[in-house]
């Protein structure tokens, strides 16, 4: 949910394993009220590395029906440009990067939300990455790996690039899924931020999205 008070946006979630595109066209099918979706993360691998079946999901003949953004997991540049590239190749010129999964196997390779903890990774990555990419990045994350005010040393980098936007879980990688968002630091980011923020999380019925 974005914070342009004159167009708000209702986005679905990526959820990897579930939100495929098999899933979003049967939703579209039934449903309306979303403005689209962000696809799951597709994990940026070396050049030659790349297989069909990687983008497979996002081949746009079987994303007509609602529009998407997709997103990457990786933390070296070289690798994410390349994949950006392919995807602008298929007529996605806007791709995500996940600051966000909190799961030990990504986060220990400083990938996800294992990136969070390290500013100066994260300024290097986008330095190197938005010289060279097609089109444009927008981030999601959440407000830290370890402690919710990780984030605070982010927002200043972000500002000095020229991102489309940034969805904010706020919740820590340590939470998981656990206890509430962290509303209360979500509007410090709020504060603090240049970029149009959206907001993730609990988002569960018309009521609480209206409060929201
Ligand atoms: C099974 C599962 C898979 C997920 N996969 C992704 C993913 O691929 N990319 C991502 O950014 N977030 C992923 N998430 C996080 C969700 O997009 C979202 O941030 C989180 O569930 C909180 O929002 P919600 O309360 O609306 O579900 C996943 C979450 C779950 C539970």
């Amino acid at each position: 949910m974005t914070n342009d008070r004159r167009t708000p946006k209702l986005i679905l979630a990526p959820l990897k394993g579930f939100t495929e595109a098999v899933f979003r066209n049967a939703f579209a099918a039934h449903f309306d009220g979303f403005d689209g979706a962000m696809a799951p993360f597709v994990t940026a691998v070396a050049a030659g590395r790349l297989a069909e079946k990687h983008i497979q999901d996002l081949l746009p003949q079987q994303n007509s029906r609602m529009p998407i953004e997709p997103q990457i997991l990786g933390n070296s540049a070289d690798d994410f440009i390349f994949l950006a590239r392919r995807l602008c190749e298929m007529g996605y010129p806007e791709v995500n990067w996940n600051l966000g999964c909190p799961y030990r196997p990504v986060t220990k390779k400083r990938r996800g939300s294992g990136l969070l903890p390290f500013p100066e990774q994260v300024d290097e990555f986008l330095d190197r990455t938005l010289r060279a990419l097609p089109g444009r990045l927008s981030i999601k994350m959440r407000l830290g790996r370890n402690r919710p005010d990780e984030i605070f040393k982010l927002l200043p980098i972000f500002n000095r690039y020229p991102l489309k936007e940034i969805t904010i879980h706020p919740r820590t990688a340590r939470q998981m899924y656990g206890g509430v968002p962290d509303l209360d630091t979500f509007q410090g980011c709020l504060e603090q931020s240049r970029h149009r923020l959206v907001y993730n999380g609990d988002i569960t019925d018309l009521q609480g999205f209206r409060e929201m």
